[in-house]
């Protein structure tokens, strides 16, 4: 079956391509001058795009991403349905083969407003949701920040975690004897790989001020002479981890990591951590510069799971 890629997660749809013996597909993506975007299905694709069922790998960040996930599932959903009308030259359509179209998000844009905080504010991450679930047949996501921003939606969503080859990772590269969940949102994350590696764990009471500055709550941790992996779903200014690296330190951490699913690093997050933290470790669920762990597995889990594969 094919695993179909545009501009935003190459390098991840070939992993999972590769881990699911399945052929990749390479959409063509570019922009015109004034930044808009614009896809096309190479024409030698087309007959195995109609063939067969079809998963569409493609983040929903930056906003671009978005604009091209829709223009993808669009042109895949044309070419499947035998649409072809208003092509220049003029052609005759196809027969329709149905559903088959799948959308695997390795990371989900706007996954942080999965909640009204205030009045009168739109729950971005459902709203975004809900527009994909009406152009696909089922969704899989990577880590998303809250699964419950994505229920109820009129299509099946499978939620896949990496944390377990985060586990491997830090196994092999950091052994560490202390795995830190920076808030109570990661704890479940955090645990799980606490788990696979079978050490000790914990974690801290995080409130956020505004997108810069968070405080800990003070609390104990056993970390005296410990190597510490702190384990969230993504490090954007790195503010948590940095903070919580802080507290590691003072409590007599030796060494402290940062490993997550989603590098973001975001305004010279990077240059930051690296004054606070001996190594961060992330995925390749986007494009980053410490993109050491492959979402491939995780992401091949969610697609045998939506399929029954
Ligand atoms: C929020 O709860 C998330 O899990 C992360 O902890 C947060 O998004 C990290 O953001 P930053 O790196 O800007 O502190």
């Amino acid at each position: 079956m094919p695993v179909v890629s545009g501009s935003s997660a190459k390098g991840l749809a070939k992993d999972l391509a590769k881990e699911l013996d399945w052929q990749h597909v390479q959409i063509e993506s570019r922009r015109f001058p004034d930044t808009e975007g614009y896809v096309r299905i190479p024409e030698a694709s087309i007959d195995s795009l109609r063939n067969q069922d079809v998963v569409v790998v493609s983040n929903t960040f930056p906003d671009s991403g978005i604009v091209e996930t829709l223009l993808s599932l669009e042109a895949i959903a044309d070419v499947r349905a035998g649409r072809l009308d208003s092509l220049k030259g003029g052609e005759e359509s196809g027969n329709d083969v149905g559903p088959g179209i799948y959308l695997a998000i390795p990371y989900f844009g706007y996954s942080r407003q999965d909640k009204r905080f205030q009045k009168g504010e739109a729950i971005s991450a459902k709203a975004l949701g809900r527009i994909f679930a009406n152009h696909c047949d089922g969704i899989i996501v990577l880590d998303l920040h809250a699964p419950v921003a994505l229920e109820g939606l009129s299509v099946p969503v499978s939620f896949v975690s990496a944390m377990p080859e985060l586990a491997v990772h830090l196994q092999e590269v950091v052994k560490p004897d202390f795995i830190l969940s920076p808030d109570k949102g990661a704890i479940e994350r955090a645990s799980s790989v606490a788990q696979a590696i079978g050490c000790k764990f914990s974690y801290l009471e995080k409130t956020r001020i505004d997108a810069h500055n968070i405080v800990h709550k003070a609390k104990d941790l056993d970390v005296e002479g410990a190597i510490v992996a702190i384990v969230d779903d993504m490090i954007s200014t790195g503010g948590t981890i940095c903070k919580a690296s802080e507290a590691l330190h003072t409590q007599g951490a030796i060494e402290v990591h940062a490993a997550c699913t989603h590098g973001l690093f975001t305004g010279g997050a990077i240059s930051r951590l690296d004054q606070h933290v001996d190594g961060v470790h992330a995925t390749n669920s986007l494009a980053n510069p410490r993109s050491v762990i492959s979402g491939g597995k995780a992401l091949a889990r969610g697609v045998r799971q939506m399929l029954g594969l």
